[in-house]
């Protein structure tokens, strides 16, 4: 590094455990008076009429929340809406001119829609989507990367109240086809390919593999992303996306309206057990709760040039690239491809060439980019950058003050924002404006949040313990329940700390943490079997009976062991079948069967060939051990084990052996 002062500002820094939100920031922040937390205190749940007070309703609520059929709680009762309407329509008359998206694709070209262009496609879109047939309450199913059709297919949906379901793109043709059986999805939009680190991808085989496993019929769109560089041909029942439009042109479709409880959409997520989950979202809840959360935390204005750097086919890019910002009625960048394509600078140079003013993205991605070094960023001007956000997954000091320092210039506040698929928005995080930060620590619970940290009793932990985050009280962005599985939200959610008889009713993450004496939480990670790389929440099962589904694969074990840049890494541990032979072959075509079920982010980074897996006297994996021996820590105790003497086998092959 070039700055002589360099080491001793690292030093400082490394010290440093709180840091105030700058002045600079304050002095035009969306929210500067803590006097917000009482207020939301005392006056709940009205106090969520302030974020729904931030749309536009056809018919306002007669009902804030209506609580009788615990814990399938409803939030502004009696109000209608429209989801694209408040995205678009009603931001045409002041800011039809401004830019809703400035998408750039990962050659350098750029596609700029201001609010009227957004608002043309997505009504020519609607009017294509009735065209082939789909109707209010048809699930339609989105298998596409990060172009911008894709969130003109999701206001074009909201337009017409058709709830979609996003399959991010780098998800399996396997986990298309059960996400569209289990929905019953009869419609599908996806793309011939994108590009990624320079080379054409080939999207629509896979897309068709896909349809191949899907038990009814299907009526497809494809839109043509790669021109000349993919030829691809569409089979029946397959159209292509610009002939569509271009029939439309000038099409106007009338909102639909919705009811403020409709579905607006469904998010498939891992669980514990095999069969991913549909979380089911509303439109009057989420929309406020998404729209006041980029408001409050994300200090979102309408002149803003905001970027969440997340992808759509993800709960973050829903809420805070497409929801949140456009009901605002702001400009939100989208980026196709890689960070490091052409170069590791290339996130610093979009920053720099249209003036970002917030960064939103993952520890992950700042861990991969201190490995690459400062010199990235050195190379351009980020002053621009007044925020800077962290989602997904715990980020560890070093990689906060990292950002603070190199990204933010430490002018930047940074939020934390701990939240989830099912939450809809960010639950706990400072408020930048207002909030201390502490590296490390997502920060208290946002106002009218009332998140605790537990232990097994439910009971609150002291300051400094460990212990579980529990949910007490409803918020508008909340899960309505798991799609045509009501049974399976109350098991999943609510039966560990909730108490039916007493009308106690307690959400419950699934996340450890502790809390210190301000309050604030440091989210420890899972406590189920899920398992987080790079932000991305992948189940165990789902990645063991990928494994098991192999040739010659008799048992597996999948956990998660540390890893530098992706927090999380899977360990496969398992045993063949007599006559099959461990090597490469075989690890090969274990790497290929977790790929083709779920996808690429799921691949295992070590499998480990073993007899037998280290079991308890009941015969339950002991996993707390395979994930000791994955990250090479003392053992914890072994003494329950019906078979201790595997574990030395074990961890001899993991050090190669
Ligand atoms: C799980 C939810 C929220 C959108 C992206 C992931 C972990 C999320 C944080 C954070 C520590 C975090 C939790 C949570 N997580 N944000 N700021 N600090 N952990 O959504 O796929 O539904 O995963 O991600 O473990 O339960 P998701």
């Amino acid at each position: 590094m070039s700055d002589p002062d360099e080491p001793q500002l690292e030093a400082r820094l490394v010290e440093q455990e709180a840091f105030e939100p700058p002045e600079s920031f304050v002095e035009q922040a969306n929210l500067t008076d803590p006097g917000i937390y009482d207020e939301f205190e005392e006056n709940w749940p009205e106090c969520w009429e302030a974020a729904a007070e931030l749309l536009e309703w056809e018919s306002d609520w007669d009902e804030v929340l209506v609580d009788d059929d615990e814990p399938f709680y409803e939030w502004f009762v009696g109000g209608e809406l429209n989801a694209s309407y408040n995205c678009l329509d009603r931001h045409l008359d002041d800011r039809g001119d401004e830019l809703a998206i400035l998408w750039e694709g990962e050659p350098g070209e750029t596609r700029e829609f201001t609010y009227a262009d957004l608002h043309r496609e997505v009504n020519e879109f609607a009017a294509a989507l009735r065209e082939i047939g789909v109707e209010e309450d048809d699930v339609v199913t989105m298998y596409m990367p990060m172009i911008p059709e894709l969130p003109v297919a999701m206001l074009a949906c909201a337009r017409i109240g058709a709830p979609h379901s996003v399959v991010f793109a780098g998800f399996s043709a396997d986990a298309l086809a059960t996400r569209m059986n289990s929905s019953d999805s009869e419609y599908l939009v996806t793309c011939d390919g994108y590009y990624r680190r320079g080379d054409a991808l080939d999207h629509l085989s896979k897309a068709n593999d896909g349809l191949g496993g899907v038990d009814h019929d299907t009526t497809t769109v494809v839109v043509d992303r790669l021109g000349d560089d993919l030829d691809h041909d569409l089979a029946d029942g397959q159209h292509d996306y610009h002939e569509l439009v271009e029939a439309q042109e000038g099409a106007e479709v009338e909102p639909v309206t919705r009811d403020a409880e409709d579905m607006l959409f469904l998010m498939y997520t891992s669980g514990t057990t095999g069969q991913p989950k549909g979380v089911k979202h509303t439109t009057g809840g989420y929309l406020s709760y998404v729209s006041w959360t980029s408001q409050a935390v994300l200090d979102v204005k309408p002149d803003d040039t905001y970027w969440c750097a997340a992808d759509i086919g993800w709960i973050t890019g829903h809420s805070y690239i497409v929801y949140g910002p456009l009901a605002l009625g702001t400009t939100s960048v989208m980026y196709e491809g890689t960070p490091d394509y052409p170069d590791k600078d290339r996130l610093w140079e979009i920053v720099d060439s249209y003036d970002v003013t917030q960064l939103y993205t993952a520890p992950t991605a700042i861990r991969a980019f201190m490995k690459w070094g400062a010199e990235y960023p050195g190379r351009h001007d980020l002053s621009s950058l007044r925020l800077l956000g962290t989602v997904g997954e715990p980020i560890n000091p070093r990689a906060w003050k990292w950002y603070y320092t190199h990204i933010g210039g430490e002018e930047c506040p940074i939020v934390d924002t701990w939240w989830q698929t099912e939450t809809g928005g960010m639950m706990i995080t400072t408020l930048p404006g207002i909030g201390t930060m502490k590296p490390g620590s997502a920060g208290p619970p946002l106002p009218g949040i009332d998140a605790r940290v537990v232990d097994a009793e439910g009971e609150e932990v002291a300051a400094g313990e460990a212990g579980y985050v529990t949910v007490n009280r409803p918020w508008p962005g909340m899960l309505r329940t798991l799609y045509r599985n009501d049974e399976r939200f109350i098991s999943e959610y609510w039966e560990a700390y909730s108490d039916p008889e007493a009308d106690e009713w307690v959400y419950f993450p699934e996340d450890g943490a502790k809390i210190d004496g301000d309050g604030y939480i440091t989210i420890l990670g899972r406590v189920d079997d899920v398992i987080n790389v790079s932000g991305h929440r992948l189940g165990t099962m789902e990645i063991e009976s990928a494994i098991v589904g192999v040739e010659g694969v008799a048992e597996a074990a999948a956990v998660g062991g540390d890893h530098d840049i992706k927090g999380e890494a899977v360990y496969a541990y398992v045993i063949l079948e007599e006559g099959y032979e461990e090597g490469e072959e075989m690890h090969e075509r274990i790497i290929e069967g977790v790929e083709d079920a779920i996808g690429p982010i799921a691949r295992p980074e070590e499998v480990i060939f073993t007899p037998e897996l280290p079991k308890t006297r009941s015969g339950k994996i002991m996993r707390r051990l395979l994930v000791d021996i994955a990250n090479d820590d003392e053992l914890g105790n072994t003494s329950t084990l019906r078979n201790p003497e595997v574990v030395e086998d074990i961890q001899r092959k993991v050090a190669g052996d």
